[in-house]
């Protein structure tokens, strides 16, 4: 697939046994447009940026060769690692060429069965190695390579590199083709044995970690043994000074899994967290899912300089360690819940990705949004459903409906990408997720795990596909899933139109459903939409339980029968489908169903949708509606309601949202409108309930010692939520209060955004500073705070005072994110209409992109929602899209995403 003779660009043919000279540099742009792609247009003006190829799934083909095992040797030297790696195979396909994928590899040596390769054996290109048919024997064999890396020069963070003095990796998707030569790709899946070696005895690392069961170790080496196979992506090796933070778990077989973290000397006091998650997931998946652990040991590493949040490798998985090391002090209430998640979604990976993986990386949903799904089902388990059901759904709306509704939108299973690191979205995730929760509402929980079964059982140690997946639920349930699919294949969030009318005890509802166009898909077909109901009536009983409406066509009549009274409608409860759903509900039945629906998201909702449809008319020069902030006190004084639940209801959509709302709607948004607006409604609630809120403010006071659980979090979050409106009365004196008692950093945080937002935090951040300079993860705080609840005119001139500190070190993934995100996140300073913001965001993508594509392309994300906005903006946001796109030497991931965000409608 990834690999046609006729695009090798250089053949560099060495004399037997010689080493070739270097080879490395970054794999060039492939120089023809392609069919089908959309080729740079006039939008960037002259000159256009150069098409690039994409890889497409139509394209598969299996690998000719099996791989039978993998032994690799690693000799770590900071400036010249030596790799040794010995593939056992066997060609499947008579007459194939042996291609293996290599960047930045100097070749030391080459051989089959120990005769070294003459130059006219191969050819060696920047993208690879082919070793020609004719070199290779009948039957099994052996290729042994030799290849020199330098993972001090590493600073994409993909491939082996160093942290702070640590060997890591990070071969997710395509990472391993920097370590040696390979068929890098996830079909192909062999047992592994590695050897690491540390020869330099100045610079001895006492831990050797690599995945699967420790085979033995010694002074400067340890030997590891990985029995089940697995793709590429999932290797991993650490080396370094680290200390392990033990733990141990008895499986439902009985079997003894010794368990570590592995941190720098002085970060141990911050991992029992982290370990009391890793075991509650692990007795949950044999619990829920009958899933259990496979090897002797599990361990995680925790590294300062990581791309991603956390990867799951085979026995070693990999944190950043934002999201393993916490303390009450240092880490907030929503940071040990995002832990405890991400620990769980990457050891659910062991059987949703690693012992079942992907076929390719269009798959990539296959273990993505299966696993988001299961973590989402375990945080539900652990802590309120209601509550994290309506958190994954403001997460979904803002990012994944706004990436559906941009530039950038795509299926869930894409068809075809430049960079495959540019599909790990939301899309892929979120919506990945969803579909599944839709498939397990059509064909019921005995349906889900009978299917769940079914894929283990069939497809345990195989690379699988989307159709593999939807064929075990058909094969379980005997349902046809043809229409279903188009959950997959087609990108773009449909819009569901509910009419209803009463007639002689008869509730007739007219659905309609259509999706708007996306980006190579201008026509949709209906999807089958599964739309939970419930009915109430006018005194509040609920007449009509929860029940499912299929939706299959555009248009679809559904009738009710028999009811005494025209009834009020509950629908989408449990949001059982993600799409934007338009019901003509006057404000007054939206807050009946506030005040007595039955299913908790859909109260929630339906507080949201009076909010946002209420700060939309406020935009355009409306006042506050009584109606809302009425029904807001009620949840506020209604203490038989968890506080969690409140806090969510008190939450004002964020200026994000409403931008979203009114672009759906048709209208221009005008973002320092929104703003104020926001701001009105926000100070409208608190005069209105001010006595309420101080009481609640007090009464949610959590006595004793910190702990993280859902309990005190929630009253910690009612507290918070009262705090940020009381903030707009009393010009920061709760604040300044909370600031200079908090005990733990939820507080603490959360007293100084208000703080920084009343403009009274010189202090505070001053303060803040001192206190926490040490602290990597903390700073990171203290970076996006500021920028993120700035006065919006002030915010890009602040991200330039920032980003000139000297803690500003950029090249460390979390304190670059922590800036740049801090600025994106404060919508109104962003769009700030001198188009500083995008200036300022701009300049930063292209200092990073050089060293890190990967986050340059990932942040580039903040501009997708440019067609949003009103001439000027679009003309600004272009032009910083048009400057990246003429740099000289942009990176194909950038490149990729900048060429994407400009080829939309404008
Ligand atoms: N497999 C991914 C990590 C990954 C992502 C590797 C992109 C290479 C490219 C991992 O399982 C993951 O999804 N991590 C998430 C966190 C998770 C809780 C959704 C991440 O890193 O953001
Ligand atoms: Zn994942």
């Amino acid at each position: 697939m990834q690999h046609c003779a006729a695009e090798i660009q250089r053949v560099i043919a060495t004399a037997k046994g010689a080493i070739p000279s270097g080879v490395a540099s970054r794999s060039a742009v492939e120089p023809r447009a392609a069919a089908g792609y959309p080729a740079a247009t006039s939008i960037f003006g002259e000159p256009p940026v150069q098409a690039q190829r994409p890889i497409r799934l139509v394209d598969y083909s299996p690998y000719p060769f099996t791989l039978k095992a993998v032994d690799l040797t690693f000799r770590l030297a900071a400036g010249a690692t030596r790799v040794l790696a010995r593939l056992d195979l066997v060609a499947r396909v008579p007459g194939a060429s042996l291609v293996l994928d290599g960047v930045g590899l100097r070749l030391i040596v080459a051989a089959i069965n120990g005769d070294a390769l003459t130059g006219a054996d191969y050819l060696l290109t920047e993208t690879g190695l082919t070793i020609h048919a004719a070199a290779l024997p009948e039957g099994p064999f052996t290729l042994t390579t030799e290849v020199e890396i330098n993972p001090a020069a590493n600073t994409t963070m993909q491939g082996l590199y160093i942290s702070n003095g640590m060997y890591c990796t990070q071969c997710e998707a395509e990472g391993f083709r920097h370590i040696t030569f390979y068929p890098d790709r996830p079909d192909v899946m062999a047992p592994f044995r590695v050897r690491v070696e540390t020869p330099d005895a100045a610079n001895p690392l006492p831990v050797l970690l690599s995945n699967g069961n420790p085979l033995g170790q010694g002074p400067g080496w340890a030997e590891w043994d990985d029995p089940w196979p697995k793709p590429a992506y999932l290797f991993a090796l650490v080396a370094g000074d680290l200390t392990a933070y033990p733990g141990s778990f008895t499986t439902m077989s009985g079997r003894n899994v010794a368990l570590n973290i592995y941190v720098r000397p002085g970060d141990e006091g911050r991992c029992a967290f982290a370990m009391g998650a890793l075991k509650r997931a692990m007795a949950w998946d044999e619990r829920t899912y009958g899933r259990e652990y496979d090897l002797d040991i599990f361990n995680i590493v925790a590294v300062d300089d990581f791309n991603m949040g956390a990867m799951e490798n085979k026995g070693l998985n990999i944190f950043n360690s934002k999201w393993v090391l916490a303390s009450p002090e240092t880490a907030t209430d929503n940071d040990f819940e995002r832990i405890e998640g991400i620990i769980a979604h990457e050891y659910f990976h062991n059987w949703t990705g690693n012992r079942i993986t992907c076929r390719d990386w269009f798959q990539l949903c296959l273990k993505e949004g299966l696993t988001v799904y299961r973590d989402q089902q375990f945080t539900a388990d652990m802590r309120s459903a209601p509550v994290k059901r309506i958190d994954d759904v403001l997460t979904l709306r803002a990012r994944q409906f706004r990436e559906d509704q941009g530039p950038l939108a795509h299926p869930v299973r894409p068809d075809h990408y430049v960079e495959i690191n540019n599909f790990y979205t939301a899309t892929v995730y979120e919506k990945g997720a969803e579909v599944i929760g839709m498939l397990k509402s059509l064909v019921g929980e005995g349906g889900y795990r009978a299917a769940l079964d079914l894929y283990f059982s069939r497809h345990d140690g195989e690379a699988a596909t989307i159709e593999d997946w939807l064929k075990v639920f058909e094969d379980a349930t005997g349902r046809d899933l043809t229409q279903f699919k188009r959950w997959y294949t087609d990108a773009g969030t449909p819009r569901v139109t509910v009419k209803d009318s009463y007639e002689n005890g008869t509730l007739t509802l007219n659905v309609s459903q259509s999706t708007p166009p996306t980006p190579g898909q201008p026509e949709k077909a209906p999807r089958v939409i599964p739309l939970a109901l419930g009915l109430l009536s006018p005194n509040g009983d609920e007449v009509l339980p929860t029940t499912l409406l299929e939706l299959t066509e555009a248009h679809q009549t559904f009738t009710f029968p028999g009811l005494a009274a025209r009834p009020i409608l509950s629908l989408n409860r449990g949001f059982s489908a993600p799409v934007v759903l338009t019901h003509s509900a006057s404000p007054a039945e939206q807050a009946f169903v506030m005040a007595h629906d039955t299913d908790p998201f859909t109260r929630w909702e339906a507080g949201r949708t009076l909010a946002r449809n209420g700060l939309c008319a406020m935009v355009n020069g409306a006042d506050a509606a009584p109606d809302h902030i009425d029904a807001l006190g009620r949840i506020l004084r209604d203490n038989s309601l968890d506080p969690a639940f409140r806090a969510l209801c008190l939450r004002l959509p964020g200026e994000e949202e409403i931008a979203q709302t009114l672009y759906d709607a048709g209208q221009t948004p005008d973002p320092d409108a929104i703003h104020d607006a926001r701001g009105r409604l926000a100070t409208a609630l608190a005069r209105t309930h001010e006595t309420d809120l101080a009481g609640t403010y007090t009464a949610m006071r959590v006595p004793g010692p910190y702990t993280p659980d859902a309990g005190p979090a929630g009253q910690r979050a009612l507290r918070l939520a009262c705090l940020g409106l009381l903030n707009r009365l009393d010009g920061g004196a709760h604040a300044k209060a909370l600031f200079a008692q908090a005990d733990n950093m939820t507080e603490s945080l959360a007293a100084l955004a208000c703080l920084i937002e009343e403009g009274q935090a010189d202090d505070a951040t001053a303060t803040f500073k001192t206190r926490w300079q040490a602290d990597r993860l903390v700073m990171d705080k203290w970076f996006t705070v500021q920028l993120a609840h700035a006065t919006p005119d002030q915010t890009p001139a602040l991200a330039k005072t920032l980003a000139a500190l000297p803690e500003f070190e950029w090249k460390n993934p979390n304190r670059y994110r922590a800036l740049m995100g801090g600025l994106s996140a404060n919508h109104a300073g962003f769009h700030q209409a001198s188009g500083a913001g995008y200036r300022f965001y701009a300049d930063w993508l292209l200092r990073v992109d050089p060293l890190n594509p990967q986050i340059a392309a990932r942040l580039s994300t903040a501009f997708e929602t440019w067609p949003r906005y009103d001439a000027a903006r679009q003309t600004l946001i272009r032009a910083e899209l048009g400057r990246m796109a003429a740099q000289p030497g942009l990176s194909r991931d950038l490149t990729e995403m900048v060429t994407r965000l400009a080829t939309a409608k404008a």
